[in-house]
């Protein structure tokens, strides 16, 4: 495909790279100044600013942030005629964004790599393997799915009503994992162990999720039913990282809700309300994060 990337940050840069390293040809890179130069650079295109004319291409991939996307879709419009179809990169946004492309003619629809791509260097190789979600008309969409697979990438669909959910889905998969982490960070830390020597555990508990079942995989006290020991557990987290104790709670909780043991419930009863002061870990301590 003849490609043009709008919007040359994290991920239209990613995208950059990785669609020319598959083969695709990059015929215009654009952004709205020329901090992009290294991009540039790399990829040997010359970085054009927003406004000017589009180059004859099958695909625009308007990459800039979500809150832009209306401005900067009004703005190509006129600019596109030689161009077959757009896409932008938003899991959460509709592809109706694209109406004033669609109107000027040009396929229209999204694609958006469920996959985190902090730069352009480490998102071109990320992207190799991950899912890309893809709404778009079914022609459309059956190209898209094809560059998806021509760069390494795993297409599956998403309608448009259902984006949201969607991303927010993989807000819970992604962030709030994290989230779960920066509490066991703050707690062993308290408990005088570097959190990075949890990092087999806790790479091999993801991997068993995915393999065994989310449900199924859930091992420790509160799947086991060892009461003796949550009501330990939590003791601990009050007396000796009070700022966890909500968290800790509402994840004990939840896990006992998935796990179907509701009897931890009544040792959540029995502990009370988490100590009073913070009700989080708040920032990462002096040192960082875990590696
Ligand atoms: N990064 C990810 O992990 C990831 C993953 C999946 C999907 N996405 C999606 O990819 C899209 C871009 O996100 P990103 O993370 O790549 O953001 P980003 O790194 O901030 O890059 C956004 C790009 O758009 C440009 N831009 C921002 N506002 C603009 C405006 N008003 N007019 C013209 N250009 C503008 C920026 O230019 P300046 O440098 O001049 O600000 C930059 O080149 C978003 O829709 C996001 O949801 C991102």
């Amino acid at each position: 495909m003849r490609i043009v990337v709008v919007g040359p940050g994290r991920a239209g840069g990613s995208l950059a790279v990785a669609a020319r390293t598959a083969g695709h040809e990059l015929v215009g890179l654009y952004g709205r100044r020329t901090s992009s130069r290294l991009l540039a650079d790399h990829l040997g295109v010359r970085l054009r600013l927003i406004g000017e004319p589009l180059p004859e291409a099958d695909l625009v991939v308007v990459a800039v942030r979500d809150d832009a996307l209306p401005e900067v879709a009004a703005t190509l419009s006129p600019l596109a005629d030689r161009v077959r179809g757009a896409v932008h990169l938003s899991g959460v946004t509709s592809v109706r964004v694209l109406d004033p492309l669609r109107e000027a003619g040009l396929e229209t629809g999204s694609f958006h790599p469920l996959q985190t791509l902090p730069g352009w260097e480490a998102g071109s190789r990320a992207l190799p393997g991950a899912y890309v979600g893809i709404t778009a008309s079914e022609d459309w969409a059956t190209e898209l799915e094809s560059l998806a697979r021509s760069i390494g990438c795993r297409p599956i669909r998403v309608a448009d009503e259902r984006k949201a959910l969607y991303h927010a889905a993989g807000g819970v998969a992604a962030n709030y994992v994290a989230a779960a982490l920066c509490v066991a960070e703050y707690m062993f830390r308290e408990a005088g162990v570097d959190p990075a020597a949890a990092r087999p555990m806790v790479e091999q508990a993801v991997a068993n999720a995915f393999d065994l079942g989310f449900r199924e995989a859930l091992t420790g006290p509160i799947s086991r039913g060892d009461l003796g020991t949550v009501r330990r557990q939590i003791e601990a987290v009050d007396r000796h990282a009070p700022a966890a104790s909500e968290a800790f709670r509402v994840l004990t909780r939840l896990t006992a809700e998935l796990a179907g043991r509701v009897e931890v419930e009544e040792i959540l009863r029995e502990a009370g309300r988490p100590p009073g002061g913070s009700t989080s870990p708040g920032p990462v301590p002096e040192g960082g994060g875990s590696s």
